[in-house]
């Protein structure tokens, strides 16, 4: 199920660098300066040109995890009425202490996030807030940090709307998109557009962590040093607004803080039942934190237990964010996965461009659905672009065996038995001599893998080159930390030669273009615009039938990125049939 969009009221504008031409939308930034906006202005480096690298130090993984989930703690989540006044609503709430900043964004209302400087603070203020209660039903008295503001004096209403110009957190629209990937001044600056478009926004980035800090209080109330971290493409920098929430239900942190406290002749252990397997464990854990957070999670519905999957997971709505969650317990290796793809994210601005254009040429061609199926997902696309940039000469990308060359004493991991080394600190990682453009590396992604020996050859990032196929699965991507899995055994021959043919095709396509930009009026569309439309069938259409007249294809574009905003996971049940 695609996440619901949530329109948001604090939004920086979405290219900061486009060309005079295009009519760009004003935001108001509402949140404190200097906090929300700075840090958005911190990623600009994200989509530099290459060869013009940020050399600010970039901070680990699980700095960023432990810095996001502090401030998550500190956070509460407001539903206001929808006419307030934004100065007496943050005077009242200061009472409470110091605010470090807020946002507001509407999602079937008017919602406001909103960061003490201190954790008391909300103590204060929940000792100062009341039940509700109802006449016609009675209510479950669970005293979260998501509140509901109500209005005691007319005089806090005012008459106007909170904010004059609100923007919405779904991506820009179809037509939007078109616009601006037409007035791009190169492909390059195309890919690096449809990036900054679609990435996720620091306030969406917030509201994920602070999603998952509220399930973990829930979840403390039976494991109360628990953990609950998000994965997946909220956090490894590919994510894309309106993507799923993937959380992971971390309970052996408490394991990790009770090392050290045995000392002397005497070992203490917790009385605890037993169960036949740690799957069976994970599935009694989650059913409960399923069914807690079916009766007293406030915001979550929808709320279904998926326990005989390969890797057990509970899934529901988080209706104030919008988010649609996946919560799994058993998954750390999959939190190593986010973290190595961070890195490689991190590593290069062109990376992350050529990813998220990549995933919208899958979208387009339907080679990805949010629906489990035989088809590719979101992940193992990544790989597949994260291998192909290690071919490169010189290599963009280093090969995993070697970030565990690099790795020390203190990134040392070892999760169920596999190895998961490698260096965590990317400042120590050599940046790459390699200075090709996004349209080449676009252009030579399509003839690679539109010639693989995709019958012979398995993928491995490990090595960073083709092996032999263990196995007759059509496409072969070896799992990075448990190298005797495929993480796109469910891909299926069909699916597998769709993506050649569109592989061909676009490689064709990309030749044939005349990737000069035509003049703005002419509103043809070109470059990458030319690459999301899809075409009748995803066969290798002859020459003569591949011109569509324009206004033909730019409609069928319209369409298919109108069906598929925002689009949501690929594939999440295809995680736990795979590897
Ligand atoms: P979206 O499609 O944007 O949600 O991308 P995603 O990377 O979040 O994918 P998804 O929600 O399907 O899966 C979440 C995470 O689980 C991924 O980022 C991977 O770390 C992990 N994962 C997904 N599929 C597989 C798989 O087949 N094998 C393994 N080992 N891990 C997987
Ligand atoms: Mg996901």
């Amino acid at each position: 199920m695609a996440a619901r969009s949530v329109g948001l009221l604090t939004r920086l504008p979405l290219c900061s660098q486009r060309p005079a031409q295009v009519p760009r939308p004003a935001f108001r930034l509402l949140s404190c300066p200097g906090t929300v906006a700075a840090d958005v202005r911190s990623e600009e480096h994200l989509v530099a040109k290459p060869g013009s690298e940020d050399k600010a130090p970039k901070k680990r993984f699980s700095e960023v995890q432990k810095e996001r989930r502090e401030q998550a703690q500190r956070t509460v989540l407001i539903h206001c009425p929808s006419k307030i006044s934004e100065k007496k609503f943050l005077k009242y709430l200061s009472q409470h202490g110091p605010i470090n900043n807020h946002f507001f964004y509407e999602s079937f209302g008017l919602y406001a996030v909103v960061e003490f400087c201190q954790k008391d603070s909300i103590n204060s203020l929940k000792n100062e807030t009341h039940t509700p209660c109802l006449d016609t039903e009675a209510v479950i008295p669970f005293k979260s940090r998501f509140f509901n503001l109500k209005l005691k004096h007319q005089s806090n209403r005012i008459s106007e709307p909170l904010c004059t110009q609100s923007s919405s957190q779904s991506p820009p629209s179809s037509k939007k998109l078109f616009e601006l990937l037409n007035y791009a001044e190169s492909m390059d600056d195309q890919l690096n557009t449809l990036l900054k478009a679609f990435q996720l926004t620091e306030e969406n980035i917030k509201l994920r962590y602070l999603t998952c800090s509220l399930i973990e209080d829930i979840a403390a109330a039976y494991f109360p040093s628990c953990v609950v971290w998000p994965f997946g493409s909220s956090v490894n920098s590919f994510g894309k607004l309106g993507c799923d929430l993937d959380m992971f239900l971390d309970l052996d942190e408490i394991e990790k803080c009770d090392v050290h406290k045995n000392v002397g002749n005497f070992l203490m252990e917790f009385q605890v039942k037993n169960v036949p397997s740690g799957r069976i464990a994970t599935q009694k854990i989650l059913s409960v934190i399923g069914e807690c957070l079916d009766h007293f999670g406030p915001g979550c519905v929808g709320v279904q237990k998926i326990l005989n999957a390969r890797c057990p997971l509970v899934r529901f709505s988080h209706q104030a964010s919008g988010f649609q969650c996946d919560l799994t317990t058993n998954n750390r290796i999959a939190l190593k996965s986010s973290e190595l793809l961070y890195i490689y994210g991190s590593l290069d601005s062109r990376v992350r461009a050529l990813v998220f254009s990549l995933r919208f040429w899958a979208r387009a061609h339907s080679l990805t659905s949010s629906i489990p199926g035989a088809w590719i997902t979101n992940f193992s696309l990544t790989v597949m672009v994260i291998f192909f940039l290690q071919r490169r000469s010189p290599p963009i990308l280093p090969t995993l065996d070697s970030l565990k060359s690099l790795a020390d004493a203190e990134d040392r991991c070892v999760i169920e038995g596999s190895n998961c080394t490698f260096i965590q600190d990317l400042n120590k990682i050599k940046p790459s001599g390699n200075t090709e453009t996004l349209e080449l590396l676009l252009k030579e992604f399509f003839e690679y893998f539109g010639n693989f020996s995709f019958n012979k050859n398995s993928i491995n990032i490990r090595q960073g080159k083709e092996q032999n196929k263990p196995d007759s699965s059509p496409l072969h991507i070896q799992n990075p930390f448990e190298p005797s899995l495929n993480i796109s055994k469910n891909v299926s021959q069909s699916q597998l030669q769709k993506l050649v043919d569109l592989a061909r095709e676009s490689a064709w396509i990309l030749q044939q273009e005349d990737r000069h930009q035509p003049s703005p009026s002419s509103k043809r569309p070109w470059g990458l615009t030319t690459l999301l439309i899809p075409t009748a069938g995803s066969k290798f259409l002859p020459k003569k039938k591949r011109k569509k007249p324009v206004s033909e294809r730019v409609k069928s574009l319209l369409e298919s990125i109108k069906d598929n905003s925002p689009e949501s996971s690929t594939n999440t049940d295809g995680k736990t049939a795979m590897s």
